[in-house]
């Protein structure tokens, strides 16, 4: 069985996500970290250019993505990466290099590969629309932008990055354009999808939500 959970950044999908898949003793697919780690290697091979596929292609083969219960591992040669991965920076080269096609088709196989056969919980921006639409659950995850950035200033603190709301607040609205108007895999909901509304809710509570939804479909 696979579940999908799309949406923008900093929607808290990805606690959704972790928590779902440590309370079904699913494998948990966290499939931005695939763009993040080309993004990371993209920095580190070319830091001053503009992305490319025929540039970043080779580098592709010292990855390696792993989803656990609870956790995707990512891999560069022999070294975990999963740390080095957390930064704005990272991100919004993520955002750019999620734009080439060629990559997105590359991993887009690659994870489908990875989960078959598996009962999994895929997070998100194309998990449901592109990835598995043949995903026996499909949820949407939105929120208040300015929400979404309080709570990533809370996360990025606690790690012990001093940045500031505004500046968070932009990146966010940045990315956000910049994923829902890309000619390739739009951020936009899965046909079929339950959307939840993530602004005044725990993500406890969007779990539970998730979870009755499943008893329900068992049911019927
Ligand atoms: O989810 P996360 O913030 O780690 O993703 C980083 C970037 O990777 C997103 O802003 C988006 O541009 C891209 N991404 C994507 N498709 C996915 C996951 C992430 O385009 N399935």
């Amino acid at each position: 069985m696979k579940i999908t959970i799309d949406g923008p950044a900093g929607s808290g999908k990805s606690t959704v996500a972790r928590m779902l898949s440590e309370k079904l003793g699913f494998l948990y697919l966290e499939t931005g970290l695939g763009y993040r780690v080309c993004a990371y290697l993209w920095m580190k091979n070319f830091p001053n250019d503009e992305p490319s596929w025929e540039k970043l292609k080779p580098l592709l083969e010292k990855i390696k993505i792993e989803p656990l219960v609870g956790r995707t591992d990512v891999w560069v040669e022999h070294e975990k990466v999963n740390d080095l991965l957390t930064t704005e920076e990272v991100g919004r080269v993520a955002s750019q290099v999620a734009t080439l096609k060629e990559l997105r088709e590359y991993l887009n196989s690659l994870f489908r590969r990875l989960l078959e056969g598996k009962d999994a919980v895929v997070e998100g921006r194309d998990a449901g629309t592109v990835i598995f639409p043949e995903a026996e659950l499909k949820i949407f995850v939105t929120a208040d932008p300015k929400e979404r950035a309080r709570r990533r200033v809370e996360q990025l603190r606690a790690m012990g990055k001093d940045i500031s709301y505004e500046e968070v607040l932009k990146a966010i609205l940045d990315r956000d354009e910049r994923d829902k108007n890309r000619a390739v895999a739009p951020l936009r909901p899965p046909e079929g999808a339950i959307i939840i509304d993530n602004t005044s809710k725990t993500s406890q509570q969007i779990v539970e939500e998730i979870l009755s939804l499943l008893k329900e479909r068992e049911r019927s």
